[in-house]
């Protein structure tokens, strides 16, 4: 471990060949898809922080709610110092209130979003000056090692949000058993889950009036024609969102509002009018599939936090 407030950036992405190579692969794919890790550009991360503010985004307000009655009991358990290692650097409210509860030694942030880390991490660095902060910029999706200037501290991992809901249910075993070895023996996972509920309220949530959930699903083909050179137009598309309840998750869609071709780099793609590329699942989880899930990738666990309406669960995982 570094000397107190400490600034460090590691970088675990890969090069853009990949990115090129994985989204040509999604959009030759029938059905059509673009992975959800490129909605966070500076933009969309923007976008999003911009969505949790939104009335009918009820997750982040009702989170926030939990968090204010778990954090006396996290610390309680958790005790003061170690290290915080945040999965995904969406949410400053959050962190900073647990950084403020927790008093951390160090604070590792983990994004895909190289800039939107760098800028979080950096005024987090300038309002804790005593706290080290070595933001990792990582697709948490995929299998890392967190760096060694961390290694034989006591860890928190912090994953608030439902962003766990973004994953496929059937990769979030091998997810949390990775995040079991990152956090070490006894390491405690704090993940926030949103709950299975009334389609109406669920589908309000990703079409907000103000159609910032619109513009954060198109943002995607403004990120990829800046990232790959594509020549998407993002005017010949429309956002669509519903929920589909055999799959248990929010479907996140982009429909081609016309016969279209789009090219990146070489490839022709052809879309034609009312074809879909599919953005984003928003897993919704009821109680005891998310306690299967947690004890399938090696967490018991240790205590959760719920409103009464069960829209929204906090869980304190343990690892053995
Ligand atoms: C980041 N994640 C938890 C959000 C969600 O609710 O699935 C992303 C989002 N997509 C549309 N609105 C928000």
């Amino acid at each position: 471990m570094g000397s107190a407030g400490e600034y460090r950036f590691f970088d675990l992405t890969h090069s853009s060949a990949d990115m090129h190579e994985e989204v040509i692969a999604g959009l030759t794919h029938a059905p059509k898809f673009i992975a959800p890790k490129y909605f966070y550009d500076e933009r969309g991360s923007a976008l999003f922080e911009a969505i949790t503010r939104q009335p009918e985004y009820y997750l982040t307000r009702i989170e926030m709610g939990l968090f204010e009655d778990c954090l006396p009991e996290v610390r309680n358990l958790v005790g003061e110092g170690g290290c915080l290692v945040e999965y995904g650097s969406g949410s400053s409210r959050k962190i900073r209130r647990l950084l403020e509860m927790l008093r951390p030694i160090a604070h590792l942030p983990l994004d895909i979003s190289r800039r939107h880390l760098e800028r979080t991490a950096k005024k987090l660095h300038e309002d804790y000056p005593q706290l080290c902060v070595y933001p990792v910029c990582v697709d948490i999706t995929e299998a890392f090692e967190l760096p060694d200037v961390v290694a034989g501290q006591r860890k928190l991992g912090f994953f608030p949000g439902s962003s766990i809901g973004n994953m496929e249910p059937e990769h979030i075993p091998s997810f949390l058993r990775q995040a079991a070895k990152a956090l070490g023996a006894g390491g405690r996972f704090l993940i926030g889950v949103d709950r299975k509920k009334n389609v109406e309220v669920l589908e309000a949530a990703y079409n907000d009036s103000a159609g910032l959930t619109a513009e954060f699903n198109l943002n995607i083909l403004s990120h990829l024609n800046a990232r790959l050179s594509a020549d998407f137009d993002p005017g010949a598309f429309r956002h669509l969102a519903a929920y589909n309840r055999c799959a248990g998750s929010v479907q996140m869609h982009l429909e081609s509002l016309a016969d279209q071709s789009l090219h990146i780099d070489g490839h022709e793609i052809q879309l034609h009018r009312g074809e879909a590329i599919h953005t984003e699942n928003s897993y919704k989880y009821d109680y005891a599939e998310f306690v299967a899930l947690a004890e399938r990738g090696g967490f018991r666990v240790e205590s959760s936090w719920s409103d009464d309406d069960a829209y929204f669960t906090i869980f304190l995982l343990r690892a053995p």
